[in-house]
C-alpha cells in the first residue's frame, strides 16, 4: 500500500467576478470571516481575498480556506490554461482573448465545494436562513453517508452544505472495498423531489449560532469522464485512499468515488469524483472552481511529493512561492487543475487580530502598492497589446 505523503486538503480557489459581493455572501451570509487581502503571487493585477471558518477561531491561522480571485472584465476569457503560471497570466492580463467570462463546470473541472455542519437540524436551519435570504437552495437530499442542501455563490459556483452524520462507515466494514449501490429513495427518479422541497426549519434564523455554525470543509467534488482512470491517478500517482465507490444519486448511469486526503478521514479531508463518461469539457471562468489544493507537512515532503508526481510521468509545475505557503500545480487526466501546498501562515505579513483587515502585498510588489491599489480601485479591462 502507498504511504500516503498528502496530509489533507488545504483549500479551495474560485474565481468570482466581484471580490465586494462575494465577501458579503461568505461574512453576512454564512458567516466565515476574512483571512486575507492580498493580490495573486502570479500577477499583481489580480485580487485575491481568503475565507476562513470562525468555529476554528483557536485553530487560526492554520485553517481550511476559501479563496476568490476576481476575473470580471466582462468580455474577456479566462484562457483555458487557468491561472497557474505567471508568464501566461501576465498574458491574459495584458493581452486578453475575446469570449465570455463565466465558467461552465463540466469533465475536467470542479463541481462543488461542500462545507460541513455537524447535524440535521443544522442543516435545516441553513435551509431556512438562506431561503428567507432570497437564495434559492435545494434540498435536503439523503446522499447516504450524510445529508445536504445545495446554493449558488453570487456568480453561480455550487456551494453545498453536508452534514457529518453519519458518515462513511455504516454500509461496510471495509471502506472502499467494493461498489455500494444507493438505496432507490435516494436516486433520482426514486426520491419525491417535491417532499424534499417542502422540508425546512419552522422558525426563523436570523443569526448564526455555534450549534450550526459552518465548521470548515465536508468535502470537494470533481467531474471525471472516466472513474477507473481517475481512481488509478488519485489512489496510485497522488497516494490517496479509495474510501466509497457508489452510484452518482443525481443522473442514473454516474458513479460517485470518494477519496481520502489522510489517514484519520477527518472532516473536510475527503475529495470525490462524479464518474460521468463522455460528459462535456468544463470551461473556466467565473462561478467556477479554479483549483484545490492537498496538502503536505513541510517543504521537504512537498518536494518529495512533486518528484513522486513528476516520476509518474505527470506534468508539475515547479515549487512557486505563493506568498502564504509553498505550491506547485498539476493536471488530473481530464485536465482539472491541482495543487500541493505546505501548510498557509496568514500571520506572516499581519497579526492575528488584524487578519483580514487590510490589503497585504508580497515585499517585490510593495513599490508597486499605489499602481496596485488604483489598479483594484478601477478594474479596468485588460488592454489589448497591439503588435509593432
Ligand atoms: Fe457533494
Amino acid at each position: 500500500m502507498n504511504q500516503m505523503i498528502i496530509s489533507g486538503v488545504n483549500s479551495q480557489t474560485f474565481v468570482c467576478s466581484n471580490l465586494g459581493r462575494i465577501e458579503h455572501f461568505y461574512t453576512v451570509v454564512l458567516g466565515l470571516r476574512v483571512l486575507k487581502r492580498t493580490v495573486s503571487h502570479l500577477d499583481g493585477r489580480l485580487p485575491v481575498i481568503t475565507f476562513g471558518f470562525n468555529s476554528h477561531a483557536e485553530e487560526l491561522p492554520r485553517t481550511q480556506t476559501v479563496t476568490y480571485l476576481e476575473w470580471n472584465p466582462i468580455f474577456y476569457m479566462m484562457p483555458k490554461e487557468g491561472f497557474t503560471d505567471p508568464a501566461l497570466v501576465a498574458d491574459a492580463v495584458s493581452n486578453p482573448r475575446v469570449g465570455d467570462a463565466k465558467g461552465r463546470w463540466g469533465a475536467g473541472t470542479n463541481h462543488h465545494l461542500a462545507l460541513h455542519v455537524p447535524n440535521r437540524n443544522g442543516l435545516l436551519k441553513w435551509k431556512r436562513r438562506l431561503t428567507d435570504l432570497g437564495i434559492h437552495v435545494t434540498g435536503p437530499y439523503n446522499r447516504n453517508y450524510f445529508h445536504a442542501i445545495y446554493l449558488r455563490d453570487p456568480d453561480g459556483a455550487i456551494i453545498e452544505i453536508a452534514t457529518s452524520e453519519p458518515g462513511f462507515g455504516h454500509d461496510e466494514t471495509i471502506l472502499g472495498s467494493e461498489f455500494k449501490p444507493q438505496p432507490e429513495e435516494n436516486l433520482v427518479g426514486g426520491r419525491s423531489e417535491l417532499h424534499v422541497a417542502s422540508e425546512t426549519w419552522p422558525a426563523p434564523v436570523p443569526l448564526i449560532t455555534d450549534d450550526y455554525a459552518l465548521r470548515g470543509f465536508h468535502h470537494i467534488t470533481s467531474i471525471s469522464s472516466n472513474a477507473e482512470r481517475t481512481e488509478k491517478f488519485f489512489v496510485e500517482t497522488v497516494g490517496l485512499r479509495l474510501i466509497k465507490k457508489t452510484d452518482y444519486l443525481d443522473e442514473k448511469g454516474g458513479t460517485h468515488y470518494y477519496y481520502a486526503c489522510d489517514e484519520d478521514l477527518s472532516p473536510g479531508s475527503v475529495i470525490t469524483f462524479f464518474g460521468l463518461p463522455n460528459y462535456v469539457p468544463g470551461r473556466l471562468g467565473t462561478g467556477l472552481s479554479h483549483h484545490f489544493t492537498l496538502e503536505v507537512e513541510n517543504e521537504p515532503a512537498l518536494a518529495d511529493h512533486r518528484e513522486r508526481l513528476r516520476r509518474a510521468g505527470v506534468d508539475v509545475s515547479g515549487i512557486q512561492d505563493a506568498i502564504y505557503n509553498k505550491i506547485f500545480h498539476f493536471r488530473d487526466p481530464d485536465g482539472h487543475i491541482c495543487a500541493v501546498s505546505t501548510p498557509s501562515n496568514f500571520t506572516i505579513d499581519e497579526d492575528r487580530e488584524d487578519l483580514g483587515q487590510s490589503l497585504c502585498l508580497p515585499e517585490s510588489l510593495e513599490p508597486n502598492r499605489a499602481k496596485i491599489e488604483r489598479h483594484l480601485a478601477f478594474r479596468p479591462a485588460p488592454t489589448p497589446v497591439l503588435e509593432a
